[in-house]
Formats: C-alpha cells, structure tokens, sequence
C-alpha cells in the first residue's frame, strides 16, 4: 500500500520457493521471506488492470 501510494506497481507473491529465497539471501541470519514484492512502473498500455472490488458500502456499515 506504502509502495503503490508513491504511484510504484506492486506484484506481491507467496507462490515461490521460500527455502531457496532463505537460502540465497538470508543464510546464516535469523531472517525469513514472507513475501516477495516485484516493484516499479508499469506500461498502462501492458498493465494487467484490477480486478473488480466490492464497493465500501456493499461491504461496510457504519453503526
Ligand atoms: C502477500 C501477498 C502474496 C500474494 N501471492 C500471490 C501469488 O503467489 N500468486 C498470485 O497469483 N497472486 C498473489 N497475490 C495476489 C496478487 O499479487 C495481486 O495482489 C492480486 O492479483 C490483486 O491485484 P491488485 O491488488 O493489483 O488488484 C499475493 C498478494 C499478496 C498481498
């Protein structure tokens, strides 16, 4: 959200081989992928558009 509010294109994914990401980065630490986040400007012409959302009011009521 941070990323894409500075106008950057976002690609998160959790559908990658955790061990070998820890394993090339992270060997010897005690740090662990949780995600990994392709970043940066997107062609509009090529950009894959979002998908549709439920509008706030559909889903949210404010009591
Ligand atoms: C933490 C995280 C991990 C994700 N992992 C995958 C993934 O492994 N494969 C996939 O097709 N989409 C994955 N997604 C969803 C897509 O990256 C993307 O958010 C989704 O297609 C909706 O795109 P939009 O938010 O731009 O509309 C993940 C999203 C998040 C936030």
């Amino acid at each position: 959200m941070a990323a894409r509010a500075l106008g950057l294109d976002c690609g998160p994914m959790s559908g990658f081989d955790a061990d070998k990401v820890n394993a090339a980065f992270f060997a010897g630490t005690s740090v662990r992928v949780n995600f990994v986040c392709g970043l940066g400007y997107g062609d509009p012409s090529k950009v894959f558009g979002r998908s549709p959302r439920l509008s706030f009011d559909e889903t949210c009521r404010v009591a």
